[in-house]
């Protein structure tokens, strides 16, 4: 005959017996109270610190658990399991078939149920919570500061700022979510060992299909109608001058019920399917198919050969164009007329474009002497040339310092080698007409029939106006 006091005995007894299980008691004493506390400050939401998001979640979370963990296999597989040999099955069954036994050990069970629970709901808070953190922008972004930092900062200044970096890269499901923490799991390795490629290759080859993430928010079936595009650039003269490049781009449709798919979003209409070999960088595009819904296909070449082995073979989605939706890094010409554009390089003062341009591109080794870097130069630039500038516009050369300054920084990663044009955007083809849709539409891809892949500069967009200064297309679109 066991009595209740006895059965608690001995399971205190086999805990402390068990040097393994009073270990795992321990650890599970000391974290728990810390441990609910953290939890709730972090879901009032009184701590933004992404280092103590870590601490709790991946280090003391884990612990509680493994003090659970330790205190049961102490009590059934090390010392302490000849003191708990009374919970065997008979035991339990003859306790639960006699009343009288049953009222005894009721309290037991009742204190067993209630511990159960409270474990268990910690353990799913912790999982929640730890969810939401480890799928939060300060996670991603942040924790590993320097390596993920120019991704953090070219997401918060892109259109997409406010979509979280678990939306295109991780999606929606448990599978992605666990494939996600495995290659999580290897890169925070990377980083701890300093393993790491500086800069992260591109493209990123595990990203989920862009039909499951962009697809989610974005529905090029649904597009109708073009887009005018109008890019302010500012020339290298003295005075700075701006002119306009005006576009329509034929944007196109994938298709839906009413249109069939044409113009730029073509590609994607599920009625088709391109399909590319390129070298790993995707920038080399020796071959091109495209099969049409009945199953004859077009196979296109370019004649160029990669070596075995290192190439790849993809179906186009939207990434193949959109490379860079949410980390825009612009080329050195597009980030300082940027910033004329924005107002923050006042033109008046001579020559500041080409002067911006010449000190944005020399090589420094840190953030910090690029910023004095580029101070320094452009002050004994008007010193030398216009010593009338320090004297009069002394206000609009500290704004364009700063103005230049910016540009470089957005763009620019010292710490991780990211130069100007380190990452190339694909939606473009570049002043030499050979990169981005160029890949393909070189004019270099033909069929065995002699069919080639169009370059003719009217299937993407119209050219209304080409860097001309107060062009008339504008002025009629003004209603002037
Ligand atoms: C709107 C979708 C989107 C969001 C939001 C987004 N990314 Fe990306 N990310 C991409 C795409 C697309 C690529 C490039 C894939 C390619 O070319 O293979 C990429 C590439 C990367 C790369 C590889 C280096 C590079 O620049 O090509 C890293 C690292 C990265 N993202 C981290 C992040 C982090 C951290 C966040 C959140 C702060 C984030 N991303 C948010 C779409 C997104
Ligand atoms: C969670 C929703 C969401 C996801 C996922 C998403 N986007 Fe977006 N995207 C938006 C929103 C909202 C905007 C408009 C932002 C604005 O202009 O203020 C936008 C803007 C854009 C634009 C600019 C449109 C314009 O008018 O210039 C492009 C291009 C784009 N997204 C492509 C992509 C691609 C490619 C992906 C996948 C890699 C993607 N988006 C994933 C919500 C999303
Ligand atoms: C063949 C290249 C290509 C592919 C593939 C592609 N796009 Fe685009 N997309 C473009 C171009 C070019 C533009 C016009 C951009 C500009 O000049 O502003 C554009 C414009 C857009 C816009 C803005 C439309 C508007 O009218 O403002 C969105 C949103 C967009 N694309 C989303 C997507 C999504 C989502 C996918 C994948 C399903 C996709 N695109 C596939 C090249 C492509
Ligand atoms: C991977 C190769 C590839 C890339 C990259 C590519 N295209 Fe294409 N594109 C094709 C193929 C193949 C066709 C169909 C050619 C044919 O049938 O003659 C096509 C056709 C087109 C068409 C005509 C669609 C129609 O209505 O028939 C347009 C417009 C177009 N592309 C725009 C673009 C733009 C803009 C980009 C860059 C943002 C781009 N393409 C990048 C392969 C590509
Ligand atoms: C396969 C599609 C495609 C073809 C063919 C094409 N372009 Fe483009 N072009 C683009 C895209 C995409 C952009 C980028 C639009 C943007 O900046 O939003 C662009 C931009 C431009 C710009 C504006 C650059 C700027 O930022 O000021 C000019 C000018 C231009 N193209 C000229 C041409 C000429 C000339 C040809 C014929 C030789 C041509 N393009 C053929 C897709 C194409």
């Amino acid at each position: 005959m066991v009595s209740l006091s006895s059965v608690m005995l001995s399971f205190v007894k086999g805990i402390q017996k068990s040097k393994v299980s009073l270990l795992g008691a321990f650890i599970t004493t000391v974290t728990f109270p810390v441990l609910v506390g953290a939890i709730i400050l972090d879901m009032l939401g009184y701590v933004t610190n992404t280092y103590y998001g870590f601490f709790i979640y991946m280090i003391l979370g884990p612990a509680f658990i493994f003090g659970l963990v330790l205190v049961f296999a102490g009590l059934f597989f090390f010392k302490g399991s000849r003191e708990v040999q009374i919970f065997t099955i008979e035991y339990l069954q003859d306790q639960v078939s006699d009343p009288v036994r049953f009222s005894r050990v009721k309290k037991l069970i009742v204190l067993g149920v209630a511990l159960t629970i409270v474990n268990i709901s910690v353990v799913s808070l912790l999982a929640y919570s730890g969810y939401h953190y480890m799928e939060s922008n300060e996670f991603c972004g942040q924790f590993c500061h320097t390596v993920m930092n120019p991704e953090y900062t070219t997401h918060k200044n892109s259109q997409h700022s406010n979509v979280h970096c678990v939306e295109c890269h991780i999606g929606s499901g448990a599978a992605w979510f666990a494939k996600s923490k495995l290659s999580g799991t290897r890169q925070i390795i990377a980083v701890a060992l300093d393993t790491y490629p500086r800069p992260i290759h591109t493209p990123v080859h595990g990203l989920r299909p862009a039909g499951e993430t962009c697809e989610a928010c974005h529905r090029p079936e649904l597009f109708h109608g073009d887009k005018l595009v109008i890019r302010e650039h500012t020339l290298d003269d003295e005075s700075n001058s701006k002119v306009n490049t005006v576009l329509m781009m034929k944007v196109g449709s994938a298709g839906d019920r009413a249109v069939s798919s044409h113009g730029i979003h073509w590609h994607v209409s599920p009625e088709h399917k391109v399909t590319y070999v390129s070298d790993l960088s995707r920038e080399i595009v020796p071959e091109v198919t495209l099969t049409l819904a009945d199953g004859t296909q077009k196979v296109f070449r370019s004649g160029v050969k990669i070596e075995s082995g290192k190439t790849e073979t993809r179906t186009m989605d939207c990434i193949d164009c959109h490379n860079r939706p949410a980390h825009i890094y612009l080329s050195d010409l597009e980030a300082i007329d940027l910033k004329f554009e924005e107002g923050k390089i006042p033109r008046d003062l001579p020559f500041i474009k080409r002067e911006a341009l010449k000190a944005v591109n020399k090589s420094y080794k840190t953030l910090a002497a690029a910023k004095s870097g580029i101070a320094a130069d452009l002050q004994a630039f008007y010193q030398q040339n216009y010593p009338e500038v320090l004297k009069e516009k002394q206000a609009q050369l500290v704004q364009a310092i700063a103005g230049v300054q910016a540009a470089y920084s957005e763009n620019v990663f010292p710490d991780m080698n990211i130069g100007w044009g380190n990452y190339t955007s694909q939606l473009q083809h570049g002043a030499d007409f050979d990169k981005g849709c160029f890949r393909c539409h070189g004019g270099e891809h033909a069929t065995e029939s002699g069919e080639v892949i169009s370059s003719d500069c009217n299937i993407c967009h119209s050219i209304l106006a080409e860097g001309e200064k107060d062009p008339a297309i504008l002025k009629t679109l003004r209603g002037e």
